[in-house]
């Protein structure tokens, strides 16, 4: 009998200290996340500095957490799974330098892995991936259609040439004085209200599956400053039901164009944005005719975690990928290559 792969991992790309173990990459052992976002919020939105800090203060309480509750120790652990990137530099570098410690004083296999990579890779804890598959991955810092033939190989066919999803949705939420993430408190006022503002879509050229979001947010901005200037009200609640039509009708049509296109088995939805009730929905109907399968993984898989880092680094770490002692955070990681 095939012994069982217990992976660890380690997120630290942005604003949440999280480690997981995750056994043969498809069953959750344990998944710990320490969230900032309490630090961040009197900002406005994450502070660099701030993080790196959390991370370093964190990383170690939530390790021992993850282990102590999976009945653990290092010894039942095959690898450690660390992102290396994309994400701020001096956050990175706290996990990767944490995974290459443990790595180092447990003589342990490292892999990287790609942060977006991690967030398709929820998907499989929740359903076993069937290719080709196309994956709408849509977080705070990349709105993206991944195309993928095989485990470990990512084709960016589509991506947003200015604000990714969550940036516009963050960014909108600001000038709507709403606290950060500005996402599910959108997410929320747009079930509240109805879309009755003529926002922009940008489709872009004829056949192309990228993503601009940066005119919209500028029109959601226009919109407010004007009705100001001329003494009429304009409910939060059809603001936001508006901004997030717009987004949505966008998100839908090029996944759906995509899917038949590429004729792909199965749709997966990936990264924070993946929580939107109003997205969630959309897809749900417009994926009900299609015979792709649609798959939507839990809210706590869809914003930052490690469990779908150990997912990912399951798949890479069977391939026989290994990083080394000089494993570096690579904020400029690239999903097509790494
Ligand atoms: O994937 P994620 O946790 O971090 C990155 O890798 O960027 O995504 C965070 C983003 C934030 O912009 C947040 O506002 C957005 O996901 N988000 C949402 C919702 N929940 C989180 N956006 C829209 N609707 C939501 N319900
Ligand atoms: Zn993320």
């Amino acid at each position: 009998m095939k012994k069982d792969t217990f992976v660890l991992g380690i997120e630290t790309s942005c604003d949440e200290t999280a480690v997981a173990i995750i056994k043969n990459g498809t069953e959750i052992v344990t998944n710990i996340v320490s969230s900032q976002i309490e630090s961040h919020k009197r900002f406005g939105g994450v502070v660099p500095e701030i993080a790196s800090r959390h991370h370093v203060e964190q990383v170690t309480f939530v390790l021992e957490e993850a282990l102590q509750q999976g009945n653990m120790t290092m010894e039942d652990i095959d690898c450690i799974a660390v992102t290396e990137g994309p994400g701020l530099v001096g956050a990175l570098l706290i996990g990767v330098n944490a995974a290459k410690a443990l790595a180092f004083a447990h003589n342990k296999p490292l892999v990287g892995v790609h942060h977006i990579a991690g967030h398709i890779y929820a998907n499989r804890l929740v359903k076993e991936m069937i290719f080709p598959l196309l994956s709408l991955v849509v977080s705070g810092g990349h709105t993206e259609l991944v195309l993928m033939k095989e485990h470990g190989s990512f084709q960016v066919i589509g991506e947003t040439r200015d604000d990714a999803a969550g940036e516009a949705y963050d960014k909108v939420a600001r000038t709507l004085s709403l606290p950060y993430p500005g996402g599910p408190h959108i997410d929320r006022l747009a079930q509240e209200g109805q879309p009755t503002l003529d926002l922009p879509r940008a489709w872009l050229e004829e056949g192309s599956y990228d993503f601009s979001f940066s005119g919209l947010k500028s029109a959601v901005i226009n919109t407010l400053h004007n009705a100001k200037q001329k003494g009429d009200t304009i409910h939060p609640q059809d603001l936001a039901a508006s901004f997030q039509a717009s987004v949505i009708e966008v998100l839908v049509t090029k996944t759906l164009k995509a899917t038949k296109e590429y004729d792909v088995k199965q749709v997966l939805l990936a990264g924070g944005v993946a929580a939107n009730k109003g997205l969630r929905a959309s897809l749900d109907e417009a994926f009900n005719h299609v015979d792709a399968e649609l798959v939507i993984p839990p809210l706590s898989l869809c914003t930052d975690n490690a469990a779908m880092i150990a997912a990912a680094g399951t798949v890479l770490f069977e391939q026989g990928k290994r990083g080394s002692m000089d494993m570096n955070a690579n904020p400029g990681l690239d999903i097509e290559n790494f």
